[in-house]
């Protein structure tokens, strides 16, 4: 089917806004994108309709809010084609995926001098959560370096691996790069040593279709609000033998089979992870926006963003002083780049007064800046709402801070 991606932006209402007077235009999509009509709607009908605590109540009202809220974990198995319905564990966002692997499964199955292999271009999120634990059980870090282009050094990570390497924690797109990694050859190399890997997929979930089984990853997580969905509402997917070998994460409700003074006995796979309310109409928001993004096609999304990425590769190339970091074969809609003497922050102040939002910085990606030697660069990241006249306009607007810095 030829999807129309112009039409498409009018589904977005924020999108017609002025930004500093000047029509919006927004680039910082992997920061968190916009969210269509249809799941504003929907978290607007949970309150006016459907609002109750789930499974617990006995009334029709509790009945309808449990269901629509364990219809989205059907969803979102269907959409990465996991095997089980409860190898979905709803969390917070992709973070909190992260530090329940590392504090459920990390500290149960690792002891002192165990090795978590991470890379250079994870994101703080794919970083400190490990770092935390090796503090705790007395493991060690092993860092996988990166190339010039911004590339995972295949050669080095094979190297890498011991005895006693107990995981890998690796991203499959990078948000400071853009980089897509070849994670199902890194999975399956692990496998050969017998090493389980998490995925984190906070930047390539939203832009490509996503199938574990395929992958054959142990954990996957993934950020609903980067998905065109409610902020609050994230994903862990686990392979059921692994998530049955884990104990909770937090105490409270839910999470429980039975409790007393004496003893206290866990809950099945995955409620044991989700302790206390959730987030119900996230959710529920967040199963809309993948029924969205369903029915646009995943294949659809990822072709129109290679389109802008190229269109932007090549405009953003043929500016002067510009130089652009990360030059992967395989990427994300996802451009980082510096312009010779002026520092990313200025770049963003100017681009903000013509109405473009980009983001300047480290993206939480510091070891990526050191590796590169940089503070900060400039970032502008594509949605599936975004078009060639965005690129355009961030363009012009480069041109004004060069005339201005000149
Ligand atoms: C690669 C990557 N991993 C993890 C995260 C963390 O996502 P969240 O803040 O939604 O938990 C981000 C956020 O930008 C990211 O880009």
């Amino acid at each position: 089917m030829k999807i129309d991606f112009k039409t498409l932006r009018a589904d977005f209402p924020l999108l017609k806004q002025t930004n500093r007077g000047k029509p919006l235009v927004y680039l910082d999509n992997s920061a968190t994108n916009q969210k269509p009509r249809c799941v504003i709607d929907a978290i607007s009908h949970y309150y006016t309709h459907d609002n109750a605590n789930i499974h617990r109540g006995v009334y029709e009202l509790s009945e309808r809010a449990t269901r629509e809220y364990e219809k989205t974990r059907v969803t979102i198995k269907s959409f990465i084609n996991a095997k089980h319905a409860h190898e979905i564990v709803f969390v917070r966002g992709a973070t909190e995926g992260i530090n329940l692997v590392a504090q459920s499964y990390g500290r149960t199955h690792f002891k002192v001098l165990d090795e978590i292999m991470i890379s250079t271009m994870e994101h703080h999120s794919n970083i400190v959560p490990w770092q935390m634990l090796a503090d705790q059980v007395g493991a060690n870090l092993r860092i996988i370096p990166i190339t010039d282009d911004g590339e995972i050094d295949m050669d080095a990570y094979q190297k890498l691996f011991t005895e006693r390497t107990k995981m890998v924690a690796i991203a499959h797109a990078s948000n400071a790069l853009g980089t897509v990694n070849p994670i199902k050859e890194m999975i399956r190399i692990a496998h050969t040593h017998d090493v389980p890997v998490l995925v984190d997929g906070a930047q390539a979930f939203p832009h490509m279709p996503v199938d574990v089984q395929d992958l054959d990853c142990d954990f996957y997580v993934f950020s609903s609000h980067k998905a065109y969905g409610p902020t609050g509402i994230g994903v862990l997917y686990g392979k059921e033998k692994l998530l049955e070998s884990m104990p909770p994460y937090q105490g409270g409700g839910d999470m429980i089979e039975s409790v007393t003074f004496a003893k206290t006995t866990y809950n099945k796979v995955p409620f044991r992870f989700e302790a206390g309310t959730p987030d119900i109409a996230g959710v529920i928001g967040f199963g809309v926006a993948l029924a969205y993004l369903k029915n646009i096609g995943m294949d659809n999304i990822a072709a129109h963003e290679q389109e802008l990425l190229n269109y932007a590769t090549q405009k953003l190339s043929a500016i002067p002083e510009l130089k652009i970091i990360g030059v992967a074969k395989n990427k994300v809609g996802v451009i980082s780049f510096v312009l010779k003497d002026v520092h990313p922050h200025d770049i963003g102040t100017v681009l903000d007064a013509h109405g473009i939002a980009i983001r300047a910085g480290h993206h939480c990606a510091m070891p990526v800046m050191e590796r590169f030697q940089l503070p900060a660069t400039v970032r502008a990241s594509f949605g599936l709402y975004n078009n060639t006249a965005d690129i355009d306009a961030l363009v012009t607007g480069l041109q004004e801070v060069q005339r201005i810095f000149k």
